[in-house]
């Protein structure tokens, strides 16, 4: 799988050192608050297992997976809910957490058009939180189809198309330990 990376971004040693300074700056701003945090699957699935770990505070933990209709590298403004206790009753939708008054932490892998973490936090305000705030392990410099405002971020990378850690081509790199750039032939003639 490295051998399929243009080049590496942030090797293990690097992002764990990172989420100790992320989560010891959570946890100093949580220390009041009983925290419930919503993590986004798949992508964040590494990120939430080793940023967690370092968080020493009680805290509730939910997950959402969200479909996004999106090409291979690219997500449009339509986001779907999906949960394995999924209650068919709201709205023919999924129901949002029940977070009503609650502190709630959204974690994502990466902050790109903004569509998906947009279209989660209208989704959770209609439920009434106390108060929502985004964490995401990567943002992307670029101009957003949807204005969305990270509290905690753990790299600000440029715009291109990264794997490893959780983030995915197609289902696949998501166990590289590593971030990295994917080569452009292989994004530009997808999988043999
Ligand atoms: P957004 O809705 O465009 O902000 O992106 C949402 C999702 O697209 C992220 O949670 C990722 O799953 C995926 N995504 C965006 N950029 C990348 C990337 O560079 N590599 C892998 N997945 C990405
Ligand atoms: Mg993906």
């Amino acid at each position: 799988m490295q051998e399929d990376l243009e080049r590496v971004l942030f090797n293990e040693q690097t992002i764990l050192a990172r989420l100790d300074e992320l989560a010891a700056q959570i946890s100093d701003d949580y220390r009041r608050h009983e925290l419930t945090v919503i993590a986004v699957l798949n992508g964040s699935l590494m990120f939430m297992a080793d940023l967690l770990r370092r968080i020493p505070l009680p805290l509730k933990l939910d997950c959402l997976s969200v479909a996004s209709y999106h090409g291979r590298t690219e997500t449009s403004g339509e986001v779907i809910f999906r949960s394995t206790t999924a209650d068919p009753s709201f709205g023919g939708q999924v129901a949002p957490p029940d977070v009503k008054g609650r502190d709630v932490l959204l974690l994502d892998d990466i902050l790109d058009s903004g569509n998906t973490l947009a279209a989660i936090g209208d989704k959770l305000q209609t439920v009434q939180p106390r108060s929502v705030r985004v964490c995401v392990l990567l943002r992307k410099k670029k101009p957003r189809a949807r204005p969305v405002n990270a509290d905690y971020v753990g790299f600000d990378i440029e715009d291109e198309f990264v794997v490893g850690y959780g983030l995915d081509f197609d289902e696949r790199y998501r166990n590289l330990p590593c971030i990295g750039v994917l080569r452009k032939e292989l994004i530009a003639s997808g999988w043999p």
